[in-house]
C-alpha cells in the first residue's frame, strides 16, 4: 500500500539517547502512528522485537507500509490501554514500552474527521470510527453536568459555564453537526481581544472534546495502572498537556519508579521553530 500521509515525530533525539535500548529489547509501541519513532529506533538497532499499537486504522496501514523491511515487527490495532494485557495473554514480556500521545498530523490535517477547528467537517473526532461515541453525540446528547465536566475539569478554557450554556441553548434550535458550529458558539461566548486568543480558546475546546471522545485520560490511567504488574519494564512518555505530564509525574513519584531525569525532556526554541508540535511535548523516561 502506497502511504502519502504525513508525520513529524517530536523529541526523537532524547527518545534515542535516553531509552537504554539494544538490540536484545523487545518493544510496545502504544502509539505507533506513521511509525516515524519506530523507524528511527529500528534503523539504529534493528535486532529489537518491535510491537506497534494504535487505534487508527490509516496509522496501522501505514506503519505497517513504513516498517516492512525490518525483520522483527508486529503491528495490531488495540487501544495502548489493552496493551500490557496483549502481552501477558501472550507469555510476552517487553522490555520498554513507549507511547506518544494525542493525534497525528494526518488526524489533524487530512482524516476529515473534525479534529481541527480550522476546518470545516463533521463532528466526528474518533480515532478508531468503531467506537460508538463521537463529539456530536457529546455535544448534542449529553447532559448539563456532563458538558461542564468535559468543558470545566483541567481543560484551561476561560467561560467553560458560558459555552455549555451555549451549547444547550443551540441545539435546541438544530443540532450541532459540523466544526464550524462549534466554532461559531466560541465566538459567541468568549471574551477574545485578539485572533490568537481566539485561536487557543478554540483549541482547547476541541482537544476537551477530542480527550472525551477518545477517553484519552482513562487510557493512560489504565496503561499507569497496568505498568505496576511489569516490574523492571523501562517506559517512555510524551505527553502534550499538563495535566497528563502531571499525572505521569505523579504516577512515578507515588510508585516510587526511578526516573532517568527529574524534569522532562523537552525541544529547544530552534525544534520548536522546526516543528511547531514539539512546543508542548514532554518526554518522560523511568523504570518500573
Ligand atoms: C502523536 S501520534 C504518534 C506518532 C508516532 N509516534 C509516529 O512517530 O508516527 C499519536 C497516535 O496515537 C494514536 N492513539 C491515540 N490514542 C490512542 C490509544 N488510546 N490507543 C492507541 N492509539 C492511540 C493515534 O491514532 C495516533 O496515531
Amino acid at each position: 500500500m502506497e502511504c502519502n500521509y504525513y508525520h513529524q515525530p517530536v523529541l526523537t533525539n532524547p527518545l534515542i539517547t535516553h531509552f537504554s535500548l539494544t538490540n536484545q529489547a523487545c518493544i510496545g509501541d502504544g502509539t505507533v502512528g506513521f511509525g516515524g519513532h519506530a523507524e528511527a529506533i529500528l534503523s539504529q538497532w534493528p535486532g529489537i522485537c518491535y510491537y506497534g499499537f494504535d487505534k487508527d486504522a490509516m496509522a496501522i496501514d501505514c506503519s505497517k507500509n513504513r516498517l516492512a523491511g525490518f525483520d522483527h515487527v508486529h503491528i495490531e490495532r488495540l487501544p495502548f490501554s489493552r496493551m500490557i494485557p496483549w502481552f501477558r495473554d501472550r507469555g510476552i514480556t517487553p522490555t520498554h514500552l513507549f507511547v506518544d500521545l494525542g493525534v497525528s498530523s494526518y488526524q489533524i490535517d487530512q482524516s476529515q474527521r473534525g479534529f481541527s477547528f480550522q476546518r470545516n467537517e463533521p463532528l466526528d473526532m474518533r480515532m478508531d470510527e468503531r467506537d460508538p461515541l463521537t463529539a456530536a453525540t457529546i455535544v448534542n446528547t449529553f447532559s448539563k453536568d456532563a458538558l461542564r465536566g468535559i468543558f470545566c475539569d483541567e481543560s484551561g478554557i476561560s467561560h467553560p459555564d458560558r459555552l455549555v450554556d451555549a451549547i444547550l441553548h443551540a441545539r435546541e434550535a438544530a443540532p450541532l453537526v459540523m466544526t464550524s458550529d462549534v466554532v461559531g458558539l466560541v465566538k459567541r461566548v468568549a471574551v477574545v481581544r485578539s485572533r490568537q486568543r481566539f485561536i487557543s480558546e478554540c483549541t482547547r475546546v476541541f482537544q476537551a472534546l477530542r480527550v472525551a471522545v477518545n477517553y484519552e485520560m482513562n487510557e493512560l490511567t489504565t496503561f499507569l495502572n497496568d505498568l505496576t504488574h511489569c516490574p523492571g519494564v523501562t517506559v517512555a512518555i510524551i505527553t502534550f498537556q499538563p495535566n497528563e505530564d502531571r499525572r505521569v509525574k505523579q504516577c512515578i513519584r507515588h510508585n516510587g519508579w526511578q526516573a532517568v531525569s527529574k524534569k522532562p525532556f523537552m525541544a529547544s526554541y530552534h525544534e520548536c521553530k522546526k516543528n511547531p508540535r514539539e512546543r508542548t511535548a514532554k518526554l518522560r523516561i523511568f523504570t518500573v
